[in-house]
């Protein structure tokens, strides 16, 4: 168990993924991911499969996001870690919706963000989030992501092309933010 503020950060179980079938039922939630289609149990089970594979090879980071009561709100991860460059990409869902616009997005990334640069030595966190995912952006932008630039037309959805923006937040800002140093990279 990882302690943040609100929330603290679990692995993913098995039992989770009926609620994985409910949240991306649900267009809203999906809106903003790259999950397009509900997704059934038996899909679920074989993403649950394949995760157990790539975290053997220490190819992301996924684990479940509490609240301090112990209700599961959502997941988030790294993914494509690259141990040479030392990035990542980051994920987050928030799939039970009334807890959005609470601070438990921020929190849950602040808290993997501090375990990927002091517990992972990693260097440079980036993501991409669609340009109209206003409360996406203010999330990223509160835990310290610089918007890097314009991913132009980069998703298709709803009938038209959407941009996409480019975010990354580096060790030293991140450490700056929390009152370190800076550490020596
Ligand atoms: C994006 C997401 C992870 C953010 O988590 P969250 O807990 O909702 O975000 P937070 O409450 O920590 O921060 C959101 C900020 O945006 C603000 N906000 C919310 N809706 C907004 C809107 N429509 N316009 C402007 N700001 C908005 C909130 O007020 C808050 O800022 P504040 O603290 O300055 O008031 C979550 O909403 C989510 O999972 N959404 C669906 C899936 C998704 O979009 N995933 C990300 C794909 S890149």
């Amino acid at each position: 168990m990882i302690e943040g503020e609100k929330v603290r950060l679990r692995p993913v179980e098995r039992e989770d993924l009926p609620r994985y079938v409910r949240w991306f039922s649900d267009p809203e939630v999906r809106r903003h991911l790259s999950v397009y289609l509900p997704f059934s149990l038996a899909q679920e089970e074989r993403w649950y499969e394949g995760l157990q594979e790539r975290l053997r090879r220490n190819e992301a980071v996924v684990l479940a996001i509490e609240t301090s009561e112990g209700i599961h709100i959502g997941n988030i991860g790294l993914h494509g870690i690259n141990w040479k460059d030392r990035s990542a990409e980051l994920g987050i869902v928030i799939g039970e919706k009334e807890y959005w616009g609470q601070g438990y997005g921020t929190d849950a990334i602040r808290t993997l963000l501090r375990v990927a640069f002091e517990g992972m030595n990693l260097h440079r966190i980036y993501l991409r989030v669609d340009a109209d995912n206003v409360r996406g952006i203010r999330c990223y932008e509160k835990c310290g992501f610089h918007r890097e630039g314009t991913l132009r037309d980069a998703v298709f959805r709803e009938g038209r092309y959407y941009d996409q923006l480019l975010m990354s937040i580096l060790r030293p800002e991140s450490q700056a933010l929390r009152g370190g140093d800076g550490g020596d990279d």
